[in-house]
């Protein structure tokens, strides 16, 4: 018989940004029932003001800090409201984010800009602003940066993918940064059925002969839920600078980006680099795209 999990999440102040629908909702609900005091941010105020409702009504605290994480300013604001309701920052969540397709030759400068100013900036100033409060604090801190498989390359989710590989890049930054305080910064690659992945279902499909991994029905929301709590809670200090990666029954770290083998040694000349690449380093082409390592 499942035992009913102990409030690994109690005492712990936690901001979940776009948390008014989609996966940011179903984290705040599930780490609201864990014991957390949670802040909800959402750009559209109504759905923020819907979650923190559902999760007074199911007896957690909750405050609603509606704006969008795109102004630095804002972010910082956000924290703040954490700290003025429930007295300090425990965890962050950094979840809000849009997604525009467009091929290469495609892309419009103006859906460009707005992936990297909410995905990657607006998850950069919130991260700022809350890593600054911690250390302050000097009390154990959880940022949870939420990246993608789509960073790994993939058709006409460049401009996502970019923004989402710098919040990966973040990641491995800061929590090398910060691996001699005890503020630890992780990453969470979920997958989930939510209006984002809707808009998206039908260009995987068109997608799927070119990719290893293809997803046919995605899972609910709340199965991503219980690895964010994880991370938001005391049972994982210690785990540093990983992207977990959650799909389903599939619970994986990704791999970093690494020096791959062979290293090769020499006079790097016009004809020793041509000779490299003919007898060697042509035929071992890393992969593309999101694959299961081998
Ligand atoms: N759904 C998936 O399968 C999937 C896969 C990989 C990564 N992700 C990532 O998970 C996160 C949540 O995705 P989702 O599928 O729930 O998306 P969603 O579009 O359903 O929900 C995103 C929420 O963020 C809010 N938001 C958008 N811009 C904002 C801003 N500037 N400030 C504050 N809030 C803002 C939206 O109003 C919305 O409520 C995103 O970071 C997404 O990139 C999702």
């Amino acid at each position: 018989m499942l035992r009913a999990m102990e409030q690994i999440l109690k005492d712990k102040s936690v901001v979940i940004t776009g948390a008014g629908r989609g996966l940011g909702a179903a984290y705040a609900r599930h780490v609201s029932g864990l014991g957390a005091s949670v802040v909800v941010n959402d750009i559209n105020e109504d759905a923020a003001n819907a979650t923190a409702e559902a999760l007074r009504k199911a007896g957690g605290k909750a405050v609603v800090s509606a704006g969008s994480i795109s102004s630095w300013d804002y972010a910082a604001k956000l924290v703040e409201t954490c700290v003025s309701a429930f007295g300090r920052i425990d965890g962050l969540v950094n979840n809000a984010a849009i997604l525009a397709h467009g091929k290469v030759t495609e892309m419009s400068e103006r859906d460009l800009r707005a992936m990297l100013e909410v995905n990657t900036i607006g998850s950069a100033g919130c991260a700022t602003h809350a890593i600054r409060q911690m250390l302050k604090q000097g009390t154990p801190g959880s940022i949870v940066n939420i990246s993608s498989g789509s960073h790994a390359g993939d058709i006409a989710l460049g401009g996502y993918g970019a923004s989402k590989a710098a919040v990966a890049s973040f990641t491995y930054c800061w929590a090398l940064e910060l691996r001699d305080t005890n503020v630890r910064v992780n990453a969470v690659s979920p997958l989930a059925h939510t209006p984002m992945a809707e808009s998206n279902m039908k260009l995987l499909a068109e997608q799927s002969a070119s990719r290893e991994v293809v997803y046919t029905t995605l899972p609910q929301p709340e199965v991503n839920a219980p690895a964010v709590a994880f991370l938001l809670s005391d049972a994982s200090i210690g785990v540093n600078g990983q992207i977990v990666r959650i799909a389903g029954n599939e619970l994986s770290y990704n791999t970093h980006p690494m020096i791959a083998q062979p290293v090769l040694k020499g006079e790097w000349t016009d004809t020793a680099i041509a000779a490299a690449f003919r007898d060697t380093l042509a035929a071992r082409q890393q992969r593309l795209g999101l694959a299961y390592e081998r």
